[in-house]
């Protein structure tokens, strides 16, 4: 090959380096780039292979034409590999830096039912005053739910119409109200005794915006010596002034019920009014919110307790209602179908 000719390709060689150069924007490609040059197999070893088969005259012009291409293009190829890298490094740098400072995003929390804060907040009232909280069972017998609290054999209560029952027997149920924890308790404790009780009732009604064959009820009995009605008015006063606050009054009126003798019904003054009448309190001023009374003696003389000793009241109360009145729901659905959007309100 002609030294003239050879020239020439180190010209053309030097220019394909220099624009492949312009071209390689990462370490990857020009480290290919090297290798396509410098490398064992690379263009320049050819080069110095047919550098080797010419004259030495020309040999040793054309050394003189190859190495200062050789160092410059090592050195532009180091050069640009250093930017190269410090670019790539920067950047990985940012990609990777993790800002400390950043607030954390906040985990989604669930929120408390509108049924199981009514529930905490009556539980603590009461536990305030000496109460042990007991939810009792929801599956019952004749006995704890109709029987031993003086419901007679023939009570309206005890018709399947009114009392899903367990088997043909009618002798298991699911229980009708949280009076059974009035008879679990005092067969449990001797007296003196105090239990405040919340759970699930069942009973057989159609579902209207007030009923459902499912709701909630709170009881609570005390039992003790010398207790009278007067005890019972303080405690409900007490427990109403807590959860609805200071102005809101009660009354009670006399009522019936089989296991408290006298009975009586109590009325809250008008949450949304304050008593000067509205459409919720059908103008009177008040709404129903518990039953209560003085603890029949044959229900004491039931569980064993002498009634000539001993004496007590109870109450029970529609959770559901109370969780109504205090959130202002109008529909009893509302509180059990569970959506979302609702429950989050609370
Ligand atoms: N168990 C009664 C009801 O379900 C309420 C009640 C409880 C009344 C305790 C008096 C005493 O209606």
């Amino acid at each position: 090959m002609p030294a003239f000719f050879l020239l020439m390709t180190i010209d053309e060689i030097k220019a394909a380096f220099d624009r492949e150069l312009a071209a390689a924007e990462t370490k990857q490609a020009l480290s290919d780039l090297h290798t396509r040059y410098f490398g064992s197999k690379g263009v320049m070893k050819d080069v110095f292979r047919e550098l080797k088969s010419l004259p030495s005259e020309e040999k040793k012009a054309l050394g003189a034409a190859i190495n200062p291409f050789t160092e410059a293009a090592q050195a532009q190829l180091k050069e640009k590999l250093d930017r190269v890298s410090a670019d790539e490094d920067r950047r990985r740098e940012a990609r990777e830096t993790i800002d400390v400072t950043l607030p954390s995003r906040l985990p989604r929390l669930g929120h408390l039912h509108p049924i199981t804060l009514v529930r905490r907040q009556m539980e603590e009232i009461f536990r305030d005053m000496g109460y042990s909280i007991d939810p009792g069972p929801e599956l019952e017998t004749d006995w704890y739910n109709f029987e031993a609290l003086n419901f007679t054999p023939d009570h309206p209560a005890r018709d399947t119409q009114d009392t899903f029952f367990l088997d043909n027997a009618e002798r298991h149920l699911l229980r009708t109200h949280t009076s059974n924890v009035q008879i679990r308790s005092m067969e449990r404790f001797k007296p003196p005794v105090k239990v405040f009780s919340a759970g699930r009732v069942f009973r057989r009604d159609e579902i209207t915006m007030r009923r459902s064959p499912m709701f909630h009820q709170a009881e609570g009995f005390l039992v003790d010596r010398g207790i009278h009605i007067g005890h019972l008015r303080a405690t409900l006063e007490h427990f109403i002034r807590r959860l609805f606050g200071d102005d809101a009054k009660m009354r009670m009126r006399p009522s019936f019920f089989p296991f408290t003798e006298p009975s009586a019904e109590v009325d809250m003054s008008c949450v949304f009014c304050k008593g000067a009448g509205c459409g919720t309190c059908s103008q009177t001023g008040w709404m129903e919110i518990l039953g209560c009374g003085m603890i029949h003696p044959q229900v004491l003389r039931n569980v064993g307790i002498d009634p000539e000793e001993w004496s007590g009241f109870a109450f029970g109360t529609g959770l559901d209602r109370i969780a109504m009145l205090k959130y202002d729901v109008p529909n009893i659905r509302t509180l059990f179908e569970n959506d979302l959007r609702v429950l989050s309100q609370f």
